[in-house]
C-alpha cells in the first residue's frame, strides 16, 4: 500500500511539471524555454495558443498583463446587456484615454483596451461583422500576398467561428445566409431578444431602395440593412478566451502567466546586420523584479493596437528622435512604428418614440430590471441575453454623383465597401459625455464612418514599460471623415422619416435638435463623438511588419493583432482579428515544418 502510494504520488508530481497551467505569478514558471513566446491573451493571442500548441510537440507560454475573465465577480463581460458595464474604468480595462482632440472642442476620451484573458473580445460589444472583400483583397494589394484576398482566407472566415440558435430560439430563416458560416470555435447568434423596432427596421428596406436588406452583411458583400450578428451563445457572450485559451489549457504544453506585464523584447544576437530578438522581459509591477522567457522559434506580439506598438518602442525599434528622446537606445530605426493609428468615430443620434417597450424601461424600472436579472440567471434567455446596442446594421455608401467625390478621391476598398455604418439601438444608446434621461421611450442610429482618412499614432510618454502611452486616434483630422459623417447623419434622418416610422417617432431628442444644417451636424459630432473602439494599423503591414507579418528587419519576431492592417477594415474588427490570426497561425506553423 505505502510503495504503491508512493509512487503513485511521484507520477502526480511528475504529471503536474509537465501540465499546461494558468499561472498567476512568474515564480510559478518551471522553465524559461519555450517554442513560442506570445505576448498577449488577447483576441489574436489566444487563437494562435490553442492553434499552436495543437502541436504536441511545442511548448507555448502566453504573457498577460490582466486578469482571468473567470471569477465571482465577472457578470458584466458575461450578460451580453451588461457590455457597456465591462468598460470603461473596470478590472478588465487597461483604462487609457486619448490625448485632447483638437476637432472633439479639445476634450480627451476614454479610450477602453480589453486587460483580461481574451482582451477586447472580454469586453467589446460582441457585433460580429467581417468587413468586405475589398478591404482583405486590399490588404492582400500592400502585402504582396495573395494569401490575404477575401477568396483565399475563406477557409479560415469558415474555420474560427460558427452560427449557432439565439437564446430566444425564434425561427431565423431569412436572418442570416448559412453558406457563409462554418464550424469554427467562436459561436455567434443574431438577436436572442426582439425590439420593438425590428419590424419598422425591416419595414423601411421594403420601401426606400435607398436602404436594401441584405440577407447576410458577412458574406463579403456588407452593403444594406442585415440582422446583426453577435459574438453571443446560450445568451452569454464569447470571447477568444471561452473560444479557444480555455479548451487548450488542457493541454500540457500551454502555460498562461497573468498578471504579468510584458516590459520589452530583448537582442539575443544577430545574424549578420539583423538583430534577433528571442527573449521576452516581463514583471508584475513597476518596481517588481524582472523575468525573462526565450523562445526557441519566435515570439509573437498579440499585445493589440495599443500594446504592441508601445513594447516595440521599449525595445529600441521605433523613431529613432523619439527613442532618443526617452533615453531608450535605438537597435532598429523605423519610423512608421505606432504611427497612422486608424479608428472609427460614432456618434449616437436619440429620437423620442410612442413605445414605452423599448429596452429604456429596463433602465427606469427596477421590478422589471430585476425580474430580467432573475430571468437571465435561470435559463440565460429574456432581455440580458441580447445585444444592447443593435439587432440590426446597415453598412452604405455615399452615391457615385455625390458631389463630395469631386474633391475627394474614394477612401473605401471597393465599389462593395461602404463609407459609413448605422446601427439600430432600441433605447437611448450614448456615450460617457451625455446625461441619460430618466423617463420615456427612445431609438438610437448611431453613424460611424467605417472608411475614415484620418490617422493619429500611440507614442512613449515615458521610458517606463507601466506608464500609459501618449494614444491619438485624430478624429476628423481629415475633413473627408466630417464630410462622409454629414452624409451618415442625414441617411439615418431619412430613414427614421420613412412611412414604417410615422406612428412610432415623436422626434429628435432634444439634444441633436440643431442636426438639420451641415454646421449643426458639425457642431453635434464635436460634442458627441467616441471611438468604436477600433484602433488599427499601428504595426501595419508594409511598413513594421512584411506580408507574413515578421517584423521587418529584425528577426525572431512576429505580430498578430489588429495593429497589422494598413486600413481599418470597414466592420467591427473582431472578426477580421480572428480570421488573420487563424491564417497567422498556419503561416507559422508551415515556417517550421
Ligand atoms: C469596449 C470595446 C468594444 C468593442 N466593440 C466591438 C464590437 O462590438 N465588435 C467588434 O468586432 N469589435 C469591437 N471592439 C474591437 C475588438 O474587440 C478589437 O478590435 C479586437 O478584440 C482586437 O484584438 P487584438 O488581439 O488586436 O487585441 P486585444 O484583444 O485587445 O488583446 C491584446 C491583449 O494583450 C494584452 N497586453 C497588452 N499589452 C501587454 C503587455 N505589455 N504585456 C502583456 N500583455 C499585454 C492585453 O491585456 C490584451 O489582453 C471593441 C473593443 C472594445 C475595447
Ligand atoms: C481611470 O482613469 C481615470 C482618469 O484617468 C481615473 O480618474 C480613474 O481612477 C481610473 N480608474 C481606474 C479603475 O483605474
Ligand atoms: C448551453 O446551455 C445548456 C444549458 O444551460 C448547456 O447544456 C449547453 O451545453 C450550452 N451550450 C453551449 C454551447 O455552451
Ligand atoms: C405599456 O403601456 C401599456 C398600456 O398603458 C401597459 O399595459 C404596459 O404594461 C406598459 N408596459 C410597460 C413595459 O411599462
Ligand atoms: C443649437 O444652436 C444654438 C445656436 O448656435 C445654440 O445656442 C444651442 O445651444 C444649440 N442647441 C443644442 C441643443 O446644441
Amino acid at each position: 500500500m505505502f510503495p504503491t502510494f508512493s509512487l503513485f504520488s511521484l507520477a502526480l508530481l511528475a504529471a503536474k511539471g509537465a501540465i499546461g497551467a494558468l499561472l498567476t505569478d512568474p515564480t510559478q514558471l518551471t522553465t524559461t524555454t519555450y517554442d513560442y513566446v506570445i505576448v498577449g491573451a488577447g483576441t489574436a493571442g489566444s487563437v494562435l495558443a490553442a492553434r499552436l500548441t495543437e502541436d504536441a510537440h511545442v511548448r507555448v507560454l502566453v504573457v498577460e498583463a490582466g486578469r482571468s475573465n473567470e471569477g465571482p465577480d465577472n457578470a458584466n463581460i458575461r450578460i451580453p446587456f451588461n457590455a457597456p458595464l465591462a468598460s470603461p474604468g473596470t478590472s478588465f480595462d487597461w483604462n487609457f484615454t486619448t490625448v485632447d482632440q483638437p476637432s472633439l472642442n479639445n476634450e480627451p476620451e476614454p479610450y477602453p483596451r480589453g486587460k483580461v484573458l481574451g482582451g477586447s473580445s472580454s469586453i467589446n460589444y460582441m457585433v460580429y461583422t467581417r468587413g468586405s472583400a475589398d478591404d482583405y483583397d486590399r490588404l492582400a494589394a500592400i502585402a504582396g500576398d495573395d494569401g490575404w484576398t477575401w477568396e483565399n482566407l475563406h477557409p479560415y472566415i469558415l474555420k474560427h467561428s460558427s452560427i449557432v440558435a439565439p437564446a430566444d430560439g425564434h425561427d431565423t430563416t431569412g436572418e442570416f445566409d448559412p453558406a457563409w458560416h462554418g464550424n469554427g470555435p467562436l459561436l455567434t447568434s443574431v438577436a436572442g431578444y426582439p425590439a420593438v423596432i425590428d419590424p419598422l427596421v425591416i419595414g423601411t428596406t421594403q420601401e426606400a431602395a435607398e436602404f436594401p436588406y441584405n440577407v447576410d452583411g458577412n458574406s463579403g458583400n456588407p452593403l444594406g440593412i442585415s440582422w446583426a450578428q453577435s459574438t453571443i451563445a446560450n445568451g452569454t457572450r464569447q470571447s477568444s478566451a471561452i473560444a479557444y485559451l480555455w479548451p487548450a489549457l488542457n493541454r500540457p504544453n500551454l502555460d498562461v502567466l497573468i498578471h504579468t506585464q510584458a516590459t520589452r523584447l530583448i537582442q539575443t544576437g544577430r545574424t549578420g546586420a539583423t538583430p534577433i530578438f528571442r527573449s521576452v522581459e516581463f514583471a508584475t509591477g513597476p518596481s517588481a523584479p524582472r523575468f525573462r522567457a526565450t523562445a526557441r522559434r519566435e515570439v509573437i506580439l498579440s499585445a493589440g493596437s495599443v500594446g504592441t506598438p508601445q513594447l516595440l518602442q521599449l525595445s529600441g525599434i521605433g523613431n529613432r528622435d523619439a527613442l532618443s528622446a526617452l533615453g531608450i537606445n535605438t537597435i532598429v530605426n523605423n519610423p512608421d512604428v505606432g504611427e497612422h493609428l486608424q479608428d472609427h468615430p460614432f456618434i449616437p443620434l436619440q429620437w423620442e418614440v410612442t413605445s414605452n417597450e423599448t429596452f429604456d424601461q429596463l433602465f427606469y424600472n427596477a421590478d422589471l430590471s430585476a425580474a430580467a436579472l432573475n430571468q437571465w440567471n435561470t435559463d440565460h434567455t429574456g432581455p440580458l441575453s441580447t445585444n444592447p446596442v443593435m439587432n440590426h446594421i446597415g453598412f452604405l455608401r455615399i452615391p457615385d454623383d455625390n458631389a463630395i467625390w469631386q474633391e475627394n478621391e474614394d477612401p473605401s476598398a471597393g465599389p462593395n465597401s461602404p463609407h459609413y455604418e448605422i446601427a439600430f439601438g432600441n433605447c437611448f444608446v450614448t456615450t460617457s459625455a451625455q446625461t441619460v434621461p430618466s423617463s420615456g421611450g427612445f431609438m438610437t442610429i448611431t453613424p460611424i464612418v467605417v472608411s475614415p482618412s484620418s490617422r493619429g499614432y500611440v507614442r512613449l510618454s515615458t521610458s517606463n514599460p507601466f506608464d500609459a502611452p501618449l494614444i491619438d486616434p485624430g478624429f476628423f483630422s481629415d475633413d473627408l471623415d466630417m464630410a462622409i459623417m454629414i452624409e451618415a447623419v442625414k441617411a439615418s434622418q431619412r430613414y427614421v422619416a420613412t412611412s414604417s416610422w410615422s406612428n412610432f417617432i415623436i422626434g429628435p431628442y432634444i439634444d441633436s435638435a440643431n442636426t438639420t444644417t451641415p454646421e449643426g451636424i458639425i457642431e453635434y459630432t464635436r460634442q458627441r463623438t467616441a471611438t468604436t473602439r477600433h484602433p488599427t494599423g499601428t504595426a501595419q503591414v508594409g511598413k513594421v511588419v512584411n506580408g507574413d507579418l515578421t517584423v521587418k528587419d529584425i528577426s525572431g519576431v512576429r505580430i498578430v493583432d489588429a495593429s497589422i492592417f494598413p486600413h481599418v477594415p470597414s466592420a467591427h474588427t473582431q472578426a477580421p482579428t480572428y480570421i488573420i490570426a487563424e491564417r497567422a497561425a498556419d503561416l507559422i506553423k508551415a515556417a517550421y515544418h
